[in-house]
C-alpha cells in the first residue's frame, strides 16, 4: 500500500524575481506539495536559497512545504527551516556522518523526517533508519542542478525503496528529469511522490495545470 500520489513542483525552476506568484500559479493549477532545494555551494556545487526566502514565501502560501537540503551540516539549519515553516525537511544520508541523531532532531522539531539517497548510495543504507523517517527521497539525477537526464537505472533503487517500506506510511519520492515520460516508470516502480522542476515550470504558465496533471498519470 503506498500513500497518496502527490506532485511536487520545485521551485528551483521558478521565476527567482517572483517566487510567491509562481507559486500561487502551480498551487492553481494543482500542486499538492512545494518543493524546495536547499544549495549551499560545498555539498553540491550550486547556491540556490536558504531560510530567509522560504520565511517570506510561507506569508503567502499554505502548502505542504517541503525542504530538500541539500548541504554539509544539515543539522545546524534545521531549526531555521522549522521556524521559516516547513513541514518536511528531508537531509542526505551522504552529508549526515550521524544520520539517526539528525533525524530523531527533525522529528522532535515536529517535522516529516526525510533521507535523500544520490544515485550512487544503496537504498540497504537506510535498512536501520527506516521506523524513524516519514519520506525516502530517491535522488534520480546526481544532485545541483534543475534540468537534467533522468538516470534509468535509477528504476531498479526505486523498486528496492518501495519493498523497504513494505506497508509503512512513508512517502516514495523522486527528485531530478521527472517528466510525463519519466513519471510512469518511476510511479510503475512504486514512487507516490514526485518533484518536477522544468517540466512544470519550462512550459507557459496556462499550461502548468496539463503538466502537473500530466506527471501525476
Ligand atoms: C536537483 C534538485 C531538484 C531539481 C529538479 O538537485 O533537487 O529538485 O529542481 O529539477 P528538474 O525537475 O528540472 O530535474
Ligand atoms: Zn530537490
Amino acid at each position: 500500500m503506498s500513500l497518496q500520489r502527490t506532485i511536487a513542483p520545485s521551485i528551483l525552476a521558478a521565476n527567482f524575481a517572483d517566487l510567491a506568484a509562481d507559486i500561487k500559479s502551480v498551487e492553481n493549477a494543482g500542486a499538492d506539495w512545494v518543493h524546495l532545494d536547499v544549495m549551499d555551494g560545498r555539498f553540491v556545487p550550486n547556491l540556490s536559497f536558504g531560510a530567509p526566502v522560504i520565511a517570506s514565501l510561507r506569508k503567502s502560501s499554505s502548502s505542504y512545504f517541503d525542504a530538500h537540503l541539500m548541504v554539509e551540516n544539515p543539522d545546524n539549519l534545521i531549526e531555521d527551516m522549522k521556524q521559516a515553516g516547513c513541514d518536511g525537511i528531508t537531509v542526505h544520508l551522504e552529508a549526515c556522518t550521524h544520520l539517526d541523531r539528525t533525524v530523531s532532531v527533525i522529528n522532535e522539531h515536529d517535522c516529516c523526517a526525510g533521507v535523500a539517497i544520490n544515485p550512487h548510495t544503496p537504498v540497504d543504507n537506510l535498512k536501520h533508519i527506516i521506523d524513524k523517517i516519514g519520506l525516502i527521497l530517491i535522488m534520480t539525477v546526481n544532485p545541483g542542478f534543475g534540468g537534467q537526464r533522468f538516470i534509468p537505472s535509477m528504476v531498479e533503487k526505486i523498486q528496492q525503496a518501495r519493498e523497504l517500506i513494505a506497508d509503512r506510511p512513508i512517502h516514495l519520492q523522486v527528485d531530478g528529469g521527472i517528466t510525463q515520460e519519466t513519471a510512469p516508470l518511476a510511479i510503475a516502480a512504486g514512487a507516490n511522490n514526485l518533484v518536477a522542476g522544468s517540466a512544470i515550470f519550462g512550459a507557459d504558465p496556462t499550461d502548468y495545470a496539463l503538466r502537473i496533471a500530466a506527471i501525476r498519470g
